[in-house]
């Protein structure tokens, strides 16, 4: 297994790994080379663009890329050397419908143009307890705005946490938003009959897989905003 420091290097040279930190480009307001371009110019394709936001490892976002190859998926993450790994198993297994960019959260509408991107996964993020972090939950007012600067007028946010504040934090954010989750569960696992829910527990992220194993109940969110 590469050191952390091989894998920082070897994610720069990966063709499916980018990075797009401020401290990289000259003017702040730069976008990224790929702004606007992503289907044209990286995946050769015109099919909709699934973000995974925080995708650590990236298992998830090669789970559905190798499921869905008719839709292509973009993880994120400041981490490159966890998302080394999910790049480096889209290389080798010629997954062309997948990329990986070092960037944080904060950055996405340079990242992305207006429209650009058709469904958002936010998986396990980091649930920010205290109050006084409020602001930094990825579910916070101030980020569902900063999505809709990306994310198609329809497009589709799932979210999945282990989480029983940051969950109920969201669901009252929404509620406040006046905006009624498409689907929603406390505890996916329990759920057997529903097509759908089926469907989102088929992939496991490295979280999920770690705090069901715990016994952990795994909640679920879908929601548009609009
Ligand atoms: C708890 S881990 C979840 C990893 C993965 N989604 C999973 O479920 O296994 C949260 C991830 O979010 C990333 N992260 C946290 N804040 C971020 C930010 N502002 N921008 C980009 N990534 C962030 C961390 O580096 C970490 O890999």
């Amino acid at each position: 297994m590469p050191t952390k420091l091989e894998k920082f290097s070897q994610f720069k040279k990966f063709n499916n790994a980018f990075t797009y930190l401020y401290q990289d480009y000259i003017l702040d307001t730069q976008p990224f080379h790929l702004f606007n371009q992503w289907n044209v110019h990286f995946f050769h394709n015109n099919h909709p663009i699934i973000l995974e936001i925080g995708c650590g490892r990236g298992e998830y976002t090669v789970g559905l890329a190798s499921k869905y190859p008719h839709q292509n998926f973009i993880g994120i993450d400041y981490k490159s050397n966890r998302m080394w790994m999910g790049a480096k198993y889209a290389l080798e297994n010629q997954l062309k419908n997948v990329a990986f960019i070092r960037t944080k959260v904060e950055f996405l509408d340079k990242v992305f143009a207006p429209l650009e991107i058709s469904e958002i996964w936010i998986t396990f993020p980091d649930p920010q307890i205290q109050k006084s972090r409020e602001k930094k939950r990825l579910t916070h007012p101030r980020f569902l705005e900063h999505y809709k600067k990306f994310l198609k007028k329809n497009g589709i946010i799932h979210l999945k946490t282990d989480n029983d504040i940051f969950f109920n934090y969201t669901l009252e954010t929404l509620k406040n938003l006046n905006i009624t989750p498409l689907l929603y569960t406390y505890n996916l696992y329990q759920e057997k009959d529903n097509t759908e829910l089926n469907e989102v527990k088929s992939i496991q992220t490295y979280y999920e897989k770690l705090f069901s194993e715990q016994g952990h109940s795994i909640k679920y969110c879908k929601f548009q905003l609009i």
